[in-house]
């Protein structure tokens, strides 16, 4: 049984449009979006709201409130869940490749815990005082994207041993890895970018239509 669990709780802060996940891109919201990305997978998706959007019509999903974090939300989002697989995905990444989460279910059953995962493909450098300092070494440089999945037990005795040890993380399969067990890097997909800034906004509005166009023909 596959729950998925979309964190869509968040402000949008620092794109200052307003809750993010309720933004319209070609007429479907980035939550419609995250939530069609499933259909046929998921068994049950649970989406986390701001506390006042709960009232949020959703279709084939059901709602809890969010917290203050994204970590809170998905531990509000956890409580709720029934599956023994449980993947998470941000609703501020509306294009997801139905191949991306197959590879991952793929990765779960593997290693108990997985997340999608795209190599750097610029040269990568840390900064010192506004100059060029050392070069990272791009070849072993992941950028972690969301879906993640996971055993759900896994998953909650992660989350269970970052509240008593006051750990916070940005996602889910940090707060694993941290606990020493295995997660799997499952080839992501350069679609899959998350929106976050102006930046990303104008692309998402600029690539809708090319998406949606796309999955009438092969399902992305
Ligand atoms: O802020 P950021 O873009 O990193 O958020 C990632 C995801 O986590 C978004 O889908 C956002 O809605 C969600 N989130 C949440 N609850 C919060 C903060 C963020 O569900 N308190």
């Amino acid at each position: 049984v596959i729950s998925v669990l979309i964190p869509a709780a968040g402000s949008g802060e620092r794109l200052g449009l307003g809750a993010k996940a309720l933004l319209e891109l070609n007429g479907l919201t980035l939550l419609e979006r995250a939530i069609q990305s499933f259909s046929g997978i998921a068994d049950e998706i649970i989406v986390a709201l701001p506390e006042n959007h709960l009232e949020l019509p959703l279709q084939n999903a059901r709602a809890v409130a969010g917290g203050s974090s994204r970590q809170a939300s998905v531990q509000n989002l956890l409580k709720a869940a029934t599956g023994d697989i449980v993947l998470i995905h941000d609703a501020a990444r509306p294009f997801l490749p139905r191949a991306v989460i197959e590879r991952v279910l793929e990765g779960v059953t593997q290693s108990g815990a997985a997340t999608a995962a795209l190599s750097a493909s610029d040269t990568l450098v840390l900064e010192n005082n506004g100059l060029w300092g050392m070069v990272v070494d791009r070849s072993s440089i992941r950028a972690v994207q969301t879906p993640q999945g996971f055993k759900r037990e896994l998953l909650l005795e992660a989350h269970r041993k970052a509240i008593l040890e006051s750990v916070t993380a940005t996602d889910d399969a940090g707060l694993v890895a941290r606990l020493g067990l295995p997660v799997a890097l499952c080839l992501g997909d350069e679609r899959l970018f998350k929106v976050t800034r102006a930046g990303d906004w104008a692309l998402a509005l600029a690539f809708a239509p090319v998406w949606d166009a796309d999955t009438l023909n092969d399902n992305a």
